[in-house]
């Protein structure tokens, strides 16, 4: 993975297809004991909105591999008081080795990585969550044996999950079918980059407001929370128009009979997935949560170069 070292992994189209099986298939062999990186660098931590599973995984991975992890709490830093990006990342560069970031604009998040040459790496912005989508086909691929050829349908909020799983999966040749409600589709630009992408690795690009045609036959069924953070106002609002789309008994029965169901957490039960799918049989998002660790560890040796 000699490629990715140095790298900023700002975007899932960041990665080329061979780059993001690579770091699926390493992220396998840390969680088998395969391989066992070391390191003594120093991750640092920039988020400006909720999150347990990133946190918490980023934090452990550094750990187990024997780094430090230096917490920069908006709040108690001077970017709380306004201190501009461009100098808070040139001064970061000098402390830190690697520096994952969560906000809600994308472009700030692009202006650290102009103003750092250490790796930064998206831990969730308005418009993509790449490090979510490594465990995700992480998790595809250890219960498929493959990501190729595959057909993931999403239902719900054209959102930053929504974003990222159609250019992950455009990557590995993953057909991918999103069903969201009128007004509520991805973002135009994103999914004109994943069908670019998925001329290329013979991938099919769908977007429906029909979550039954979206369902047909997919293999792995997706769901993300109706209002992401920073949208709470609207959440009421949002629930009868999404209702139709939420992952249920009635449209799993349309889905491959072996599918399974991933949701990236914190899930919102009788909303966008009733508990009966979540903790049923098909639900593999305890397996999918605990990849985190394993895909960002991989993300971190990669682009370290360790
Ligand atoms: N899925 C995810 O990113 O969870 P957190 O918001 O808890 O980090
Ligand atoms: N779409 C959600 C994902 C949370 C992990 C959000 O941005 O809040």
């Amino acid at each position: 993975m000699e490629s990715l070292k140095g790298r900023d992994l700002l975007s899932m189209a960041d990665l080329s297809g061979a780059e993001l099986s690579g770091i699926v298939k390493m992220a396998i062999e840390l969680k088998t004991g395969k391989i066992d990186p070391r390191t003594r660098k120093n991750l640092g931590l920039l988020f400006t909105k909720a999150s347990t599973r990133t946190r918490v995984s980023f934090t452990a991975a550094m750990y187990q591999l024997g780094g430090q992890v230096i917490d920069l709490n908006p709040n108690s830093t001077q970017i709380g008081r306004g201190e501009p990006l461009q100098d808070t990342a040139r001064v970061l560069d000098r402390y830190l080795d690697i520096l994952a970031i969560r906000t809600f604009n994308q472009q700030d998040l692009e202006l650290f990585a102009v103003n750092a040459k250490m790796p930064i790496i998206n831990a969730l912005t308005d418009l993509e969550h790449p490090c979510q989508v490594l465990a995700d086909l992480q998790t595809i691929y250890e219960y498929f044996g493959t990501c190729q050829g595959l057909k993931l349908a999403y239902c719900g909020d054209g959102n930053n999950m929504a974003h990222s799983l159609l250019i992950g999966g455009a990557l590995v040749g993953m057909d991918v079918a999103v069903a969201a409600p009128a007004g509520f589709a991805p973002a135009t630009q994103i999914v004109a980059q994943a069908e670019k992408i998925a001329q290329g690795t013979k991938a099919k690009i769908t977007i429906t407001e029909d979550p039954a045609a979206a369902v047909r036959g997919a293999n792995i069924v997706y769901t993300d929370v109706w209002a992401s953070m920073g949208q709470e106002a609207e959440a009421i609002d949002r629930i009868p128009l999404f209702m139709p789309y939420q992952v249920n008994r009635q449209l799993m029965s349309l889905a491959d009979a072996k599918s399974i169901v991933l949701h990236c957490l914190p899930a919102h039960r009788e909303e966008e997935i009733t508990e009966e799918v979540l903790e049923g049989d098909r639900s593999k998002v305890w397996d999918q949560a605990e990849n985190r660790l394993h895909a960002q560890k991989a993300l971190i040796v990669a682009l370290l170069g360790l």
